[in-house]
């Protein structure tokens, strides 16, 4: 079987991070915004940086304006995700940029977006659960309100909080009011961390806030305490490796830490972060995965179930898409 069709879960996916170029031109075009600064001359977006990045993602963003721009995102990127094999994907999305965290209008964003999730999975069979995100250099306040939210709709598709944006900006722990609201309504908590952070980044998120998950999560190869602490502990790493290598944390795939964090017992899945962004999908990570590190059909089954595993939804649901892992063998 080829690697574009082996099935596959994915844990980090940004939604307005996955919108292709010009899935956002042409809303910019409807809309009659200027946001050319957004686009190289090719037609893919232009960032020099990780700051930059997250200021690029963010005039992009300014072209979702309404509850039905969000529903056509979620089936182009739906559509885009299936079509490489992907059977389940968690994504995050976040208040600030649906409604204002105004919860009547986050309601209104998030209903547009479920009924697109059923309907793709009614076409492609591909399940999506949302992981609502609050941005860390907004800061605690907002993150507050995105909190309130995600609390307000947690449930069987809303199952998970978990924070993004620039790890450069205060301490994790200043956001600690909305993870233990979160985690009171019965959502599961991950946070990025061990991206730009180093390894304390990572205990304060697994130790501080509690997380099970973390978003990235690599820098943890620096100490070697730490990475035992993840394997006994079971906290999944949801690993990034394009997005790493394209922002410049690691010179070259086989330089990536992911071989050598699984290899020392760590739970590693594998996700795209923000792929048109950074010039991957679903397959060319496996592609790559492949040529750097020989992984095989077994290894990616390894991952799967790690993601299988570590996923937030019903035990219903894991065992559905278990059914549909095992109609794949290695
Ligand atoms: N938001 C979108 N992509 C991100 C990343 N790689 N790190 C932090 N925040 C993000
Ligand atoms: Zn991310």
């Amino acid at each position: 079987m080829s690697l574009k069709d082996l099935p596959k879960l994915e844990l980090h996916l940004h939604i307005e991070g996955a919108a292709p170029p010009a899935f956002i031109r042409g809303l910019a075009q409807e809309k009659s915004v200027d946001i050319s600064r957004v686009f190289k001359e090719d037609g893919s977006y232009d960032f020099r940086d990780f700051v930059h990045f997250l200021s690029v993602y963010e005039a992009a963003t300014s072209v979702l304006k309404t509850p039905d721009d969000y529903a056509r995102l979620t089936t182009a990127v739906l559509e885009e995700s299936a079509a490489h094999g992907v059977i389940y994907t968690e994504m995050f999305i976040s208040p600030d940029f649906c409604g204002g965290s105004d919860v009547a209008a986050w309601r209104e964003y998030l209903h547009a977006m479920q009924e697109a999730a059923a309907r793709a999975e009614a076409k492609d069979g591909i399940v999506m659960r949302g992981i609502v995100t609050c941005i860390r250099h907004f800061g605690p306040e907002k993150a507050k309100a995105s909190a309130l939210c995600a609390a307000e709709t947690a449930g069987d598709w809303i199952t998970g909080f978990g924070i993004g944006g620039d790890e450069g900006k205060g301490k994790l722990t200043d956001f600690a009011w909305s993870f233990d609201l979160a985690r009171e309504a019965g959502l599961q908590l991950t946070a990025h961390a061990g991206e730009w952070g180093g390894p304390a980044s990572v205990r304060e998120a697994v130790d501080g806030i509690g997380v099970v998950r973390v978003g990235h999560g690599v820098r943890a190869i620096e100490d070697l305490a730490l990475v035992d602490q993840l394997a006994e502990s079971g906290v999944t790493l949801e690993v990034c490796p394009g997005s790493n290598i394209v922002l410049g944390l690691y010179p070259k795939w086989d330089r990536h830490p992911i071989q050598a964090l699984r290899e020392r017992g760590v739970k590693v899945t594998v996700s795209t972060d923000d792929p048109p962004f950074f010039h991957t999908t679903m397959t060319r990570e496996y592609e790559q995965l492949e040529r750097a590190f020989g992984w095989g059909a077994e290894d990616f089954l390894e991952i799967s179930r790690n993601a299988l595993d570590a996923a937030f939804c019903d035990g219903d649901t894991k065992a559905k898409l278990a059914e549909r892992l095992k109609d794949h063998p290695a």
